[in-house]
């Protein structure tokens, strides 16, 4: 029986590497951070390349690093190992240095950009699976560009791939070409090395281009392919601050598309910023200029208003934040408002149809279930239980002038408007603070605490002065 039988089940699949070239200095943006931690939707450039790799369950994942190596290295942190490439020479030579780190390596090796942070997961899978099905020694993905300036042309000769002529090197006829390299491609390790090592220095700064390899290859008879992606805007390179803003324009555009199709409403797409990772509820309205980033979830049926930015914060269902609230690192359950004008700060937790009203500042606190913090207040470092009522313009005094004190209000008490609360302090269940308190002791449950000057009216005052 032929090995190839129904019964014998898939083909054996390559081993697959994967390595990111990532030491460039990335000239262009005039920057003094690194090229590939500029961030987009979120996610510096870098991760979102790491991400997209991550998806082919590669065996190992190398990340070649040289300008800011170290800052590179801290910020992707620890999962892939990283190669250096002390002197920028080229994206071959940028390969060549990782020669050691595959000495006894086989199979597949995926070499992703670290400045091309769109790839989808499946174009790379279909450039593998094109790869071994061709059992290819290279494959190249390419891309029709309407506007083609910047990336390497494919010069093709009787439909196969001849040469990549780049754009500094291009004739007018070349530049005209415009399938252009995405600077994707996958390579049989077997003899990749060996080749590498015979790329000559070429161009303006003497560099050794990667894309000479495949050249190389052809004339030496070996089997080089080409996959086409059907999306061409996932190879679009960063390599300046223009480009980084088209392409997280395009990265948002899509974004939004992906919410919408899922019941989101989006009232501007245009003015509505979101980052990748976020989550947002099925009928949850959104507002123009609503800025949700991070690690953000919004529930379902939410509103959010005009001008709202959350950032790494979870919001359940049924929630309203009003017009201009910044909400960062906190917690919102189901059912509560915010705003407008909230500022709710790491730490906050808004328990269950609570209510943060206009002008409220929270850090570090807990508003319970059913709890009202109208007008004018602030809240650091304070417990609050459930159905409290805390009065307009309340402070918590938790700072001392070194450290921070904390404030208990328990269930159903409430607090008088101008108060002010100094920590450590409790207010115990169900009890009153009369309004312009300075509450400095703790109010036992069931108490009222009045805690201020009493008011003498000095009768006929007024008519004495004039009189004067
Ligand atoms: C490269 C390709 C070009 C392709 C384009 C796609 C070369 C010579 N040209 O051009 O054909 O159309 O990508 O985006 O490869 N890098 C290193 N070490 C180096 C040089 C570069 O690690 O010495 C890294 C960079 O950090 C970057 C990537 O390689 O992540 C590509 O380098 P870049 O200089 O941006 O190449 P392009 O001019 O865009
Ligand atoms: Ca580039």
């Amino acid at each position: 029986m032929s090995p190839q039988s129904a019964d014998a089940g898939p083909a054996a699949v390559a081993t697959c590497h994967v390595i990111v070239l990532a030491a460039g200095k990335g000239r262009r943006m005039a920057s003094t951070r690194p090229k590939v931690l500029h961030r987009m939707a979120g996610r510096s450039l870098i991760e979102h390349v790491l991400r997209a790799a991550a998806t082919l369950s590669p065996a190992t994942t190398t990340v070649v690093v040289g300008h800011q190596a170290d800052v590179i290295q801290e910020a992707v942190g620890p999962g892939p190992r990283f190669v250096r490439q002390e002197a920028q020479l080229g994206t071959a030579h940028a390969l060549l240095q990782a020669e050691s780190a595959f000495a006894r390596a086989e199979g597949n090796l995926v070499v992703l950009s670290g400045d091309v942070p769109r790839i989808r997961p499946v174009t790379l899978r279909r450039l593998v699976d094109a790869h071994d099905r061709a059992r290819a020694a290279a494959t190249v993905l390419t891309a029709r560009l309407a506007r083609p300036y910047g990336y390497g042309r494919l010069v093709r000769q009787r439909g196969l791939l001849a040469s990549i002529v780049e754009e500094a090197d291009a004739t007018p006829a070349q530049r005209a070409i415009r399938e252009v390299n995405s600077g994707i491609y996958v390579f049989d390790l077997a003899p990749l090395f060996a080749t590498l090592r015979q790329i000559p220095a070429a161009g303006p700064r003497q560099e050794r281009y990667l894309p000479a390899l495949l050249a190389l290859y052809r004339r030496r008879g070996l089997t080089v392919e080409t996959l086409e992606t059907d999306h061409p805007d996932e190879i679009r390179g960063i390599n300046s601050q223009t480009e980084l803003a088209e392409v997280s324009s395009l990265m948002r555009q899509g974004k939004n598309e992906e919410l919408m199709a899922a019941g989101v409403t989006l009232e501007d797409p245009a003015t509505t910023y979101i980052d990748a990772d976020v989550v947002v509820g099925r009928d949850t309205v959104i507002h123009p200029g609503v800025m949700l980033e991070g690690l953000t979830t919004i529930g379902d049926r939410c509103e959010l208003h005009a001008g709202v930015r959350i950032v790494n914060s979870t919001v359940g269902d049924d929630v309203t934040v009003n017009n201009h609230c910044v909400i960062t690192n906190a917690h919102v359950e189901s059912g509560a408002r915010i705003g407008p004008f909230a500022h709710l700060r790491p730490g906050t937790v808004v328990r269950e149809t609570a209510r943060v009203g206009n002008f409220v500042e929270i850090k570090k606190s807990t508003l319970g279930a059913g709890s009202k913090v109208g007008h004018l207040s602030y809240l650091g470092d304070a417990a609050l239980g459930a159905q409290v009522n805390v009065g307009a313009g309340t402070i918590t005094c938790n700072y001392d002038g070194q450290s921070k004190h904390e404030t208990a209000v328990e269930d159903g008490a409430f607090i008088g408007s101008g108060t002010q609360l100094v920590a450590p302090v409790t207010v115990g269940r169900a009890a009153y603070v009369a309004a312009g308190s300075c509450v400095t002791e703790d109010v036992p449950p069931g108490a009222l605490a009045i805690a201020r000057g009493r008011q003498e009216n000095k009768t006929g005052w007024t008519d004495r002065k004039k009189g004067s």
